[in-house]
Order: structure tokens, then C-alpha cells, then sequence
């Protein structure tokens, strides 16, 4: 079983709005209105994909109870932790003339300490049955910054691989709790290790930088495919993955659909770089979906030959 960890669930609601303007009324030609949150997102992706996939986190109120009853109705397995403030609704503006998103996220629930407890024996309740666990996106009011650091520190005792995705000060303290996969975009990579990247070297130094400071892979996506070091045969190994950016239908939460792809080929024992290309493939086909974590699992098949997967070697000035 894959566990999915989503502290900040949502209720995503996208419009697409023809010729979108600032002070303007306007009418929505489209609308869709899904269970969110990363984490859910990679959990839709992963029961898409044919994984075994339980989803919890934090669900509160009548939204909450949307959350949970949505992802039901998506046949997504569920154990949320039901808390006394309301869970959060996400908006996004897709103006499909220019293809830009505007994305207006609302501050979500304050957790309780009591609650965050529950939660943890809750995980680790869970974590007996699964191999792995996905800990994706912000932090909610109430929760401290090392959270996952300090989970990630637990479920690695009781022999689950983990994974995360998030970024500013719970990403640096999670990596430090030494993490199976890392896997930021560019912006949250450079964060992360503290410095802008200008080239391709530089990209790839990054991936090993975050390695150093303490995860056992890291993967760094890019809109062109990914930059990773991983384990292959025992030994540390980088590669380029890369495929032809596709005309995005609506490009967010392409980064979750392609850990989940990840993730799925890793369950099912593929090798490193057959588990990053299938990634990228995912997070491609992703783009081609109006609704975060939606992936056909045949146009994904279809893009795999399209991709070029390049093992590459430490630039020269820091092996
Ligand atoms: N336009 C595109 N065409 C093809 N593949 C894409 C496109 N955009 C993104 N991808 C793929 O999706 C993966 C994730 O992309 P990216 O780094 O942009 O994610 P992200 O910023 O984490 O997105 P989000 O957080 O919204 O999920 C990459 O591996 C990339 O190959
Ligand atoms: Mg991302």
C-alpha cells in the first residue's frame, strides 16, 4: 500500500474565463470542482495508474466532508483525520485565450495540537501496511515546520520508503531527516539549496547538493522533464530526463502527477531510470487534463518512447 499525506486538503474549483480582465465581471464557459491538496492529487494519479493508494491528511467541515466524499466517489480510499475548523476552497482562473491560470488560495483551517496527534497515531496506525509514503504540500496554521521531518524520522524505524514534495522550511527540515526521494521543482530547488541556477551544470550540481544535505535520491522537475541522482545497482547515478514541452490544457499539478508515476513504477520494482521516465510521461499526460492529478494511463504509454533518458556524470569542478 502507498499512503498519501496531504496536511492542507482543498476543495479545487477551476474556471475557465474567456479574455479574463482585473475589475471585470465575467461569466464561467467551463467549470470543475475536485478534491485537492498535493497529496490528493497524487493519490487520484496513483488509483489512475492502478496502485494501491490510501489518502489522509486533515479534512474539516462541510468542506472536508466534500473532500472525503469526492475522492469516495473517485473510488480513492480515504482515512482523514476530521478537524473542527473548515477545510479549504482553492479558486484558479484559467482564461483559455492566453492560457494563463490566476490562482487565489484561501489560508485554510488552524489545526489544533490534539488533532496533529491524532494524526500521527493515525500514520503510524497506517504505516504498518504500507511500503510507502507520500508527504506533499504546505504545512496548515497550528502544525510546526518539522512535521514531516520528524514523520519521516519514524516511518524510516518502521522500514516505509518516503517521499517528499514541498518546499521552503519544512522541505529543509524534512531533507535533513535524511528522506528516501526528494523531489522540488526548479524554484523550490533553489530555495532549498540556496542559490540560483544558471545552466544545465548548475541543475545537476543542484541535485547532487540536495543528496548532500541528506536525502538518499533527489529529483528536481523541470517543465522539459526532470534532473535526478538516484540509486541504481547500490551506487549513486544522475540523470537527464527529458521530453518536448506539449501545448499544456492546464499545466498545474503536472509535478504531482509525475511523482505519482514515479512512485508507481518504483512500487512495482522498475528500474531507476524506467521509474523517472515513466514520471515525466505522467506529469506530461497530466498537462493535457483540466483537473490536478488526472492521467491516462494509455496516452501515457504512448508518450514513453518520446522521452530521452541521459545518465550523466558530476560536472568536472565538483566530483
Ligand atoms: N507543458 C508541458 N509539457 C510536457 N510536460 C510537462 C509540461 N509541464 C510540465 N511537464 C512535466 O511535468 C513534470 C512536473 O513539472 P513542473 O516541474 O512544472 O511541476 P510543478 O512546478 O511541481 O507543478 P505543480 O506543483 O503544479 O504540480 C515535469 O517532469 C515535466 O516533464
Ligand atoms: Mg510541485
Amino acid at each position: 500500500m502507498i499512503v498519501t499525506v496531504t496536511l492542507n486538503s482543498a476543495v479545487d474549483k477551476t474556471l475557465a474565463v474567456p479574455n479574463f480582465r482585473l475589475g471585470r465581471r465575467h461569466r464561467s464557459v467551463e467549470q470543475t470542482t475536485l478534491p485537492g491538496g498535493k497529496g490528493v492529487n497524487i493519490a487520484r494519479a496513483l488509483k489512475a495508474l492502478g496502485q494501491p493508494v490510501i489518502a489522509t491528511g486533515f479534512a474539516g467541515g462541510p468542506t472536508g466532508t466534500r473532500i472525503v466524499e469526492g475522492l469516495t466517489a473517485e473510488s480513492v480510499l480515504t482515512d482523514f483525520v476530521r478537524i473542527r475548523e473548515e477545510s479549504r476552497t482553492n479558486t484558479a482562473v484559467l482564461d483559455p485565450t492566453t492560457g494563463l491560470q490566476t490562482e487565489i488560495n484561501e489560508r485554510g483551517p488552524r489545526v489544533s495540537e490534539q488533532e496533529v496527534e491524532l494524526f500521527r497515531d493515525k500514520l503510524l496506525y497506517l504505516a504498518q501496511g504500507a511500503q510507502v509514503c507520500v508527504f506533499a504540500g504546505s504545512i496548515p496554521n497550528g502544525v510546526e515546520a518539522d512535521i514531516y521531518a520528524g514523520l519521516i524520522r519514524e516511518l524510516r524505524k518502521r522500514g516505509v520508503s518516503t517521499i517528499v514534495d514541498t518546499d521552503g522550511e519544512p522541505l529543509r527540515l524534512a531533507v535533513r531527516a535524511e528522506p528516501s526521494v526528494v523531489s522540488p521543482n526548479v524554484l523550490e530547488a533553489e530555495e532549498l539549496v540556496g542559490h540560483e541556477f544558471n545552466d544545465d551544470d548548475d541543475r545537476i550540481v543542484a541535485v547532487h547538493e540536495m543528496v548532500e544535505l541528506g536525502a538518499r535520491e533527489a529529483i528536481m522537475t523541470a517543465s522539459d522533464g526532470c534532473f535526478a541522482e538516484v540509486i541504481d545497482d547500490g551506487t549513486p547515478q544522475l540523470y537527464r530526463v527529458r521530453l518536448d514541452p506539449l501545448e499544456p490544457v492546464a499545466a498545474v499539478g503536472s509535478g504531482d502527477a509525475f511523482l505519482a508515476g514515479y512512485v508507481a513504477a518504483r512500487y512495482t520494482g522498475s528500474p531507476p531510470a524506467e521509474c523517472l521516465r515513466f514520471g515525466v510521461a505522467c506529469g506530461a499526460e497530466s498537462t493535457q487534463h483540466f483537473g490536478a492529478g488526472s492521467v491516462d494511463p494509455r496516452e501515457v504509454e504512448r508518450l514513453m518512447g518520446e522521452i530521452d533518458v541521459a545518465p550523466l556524470a558530476l560536472p568536472a569542478e565538483v566530483s
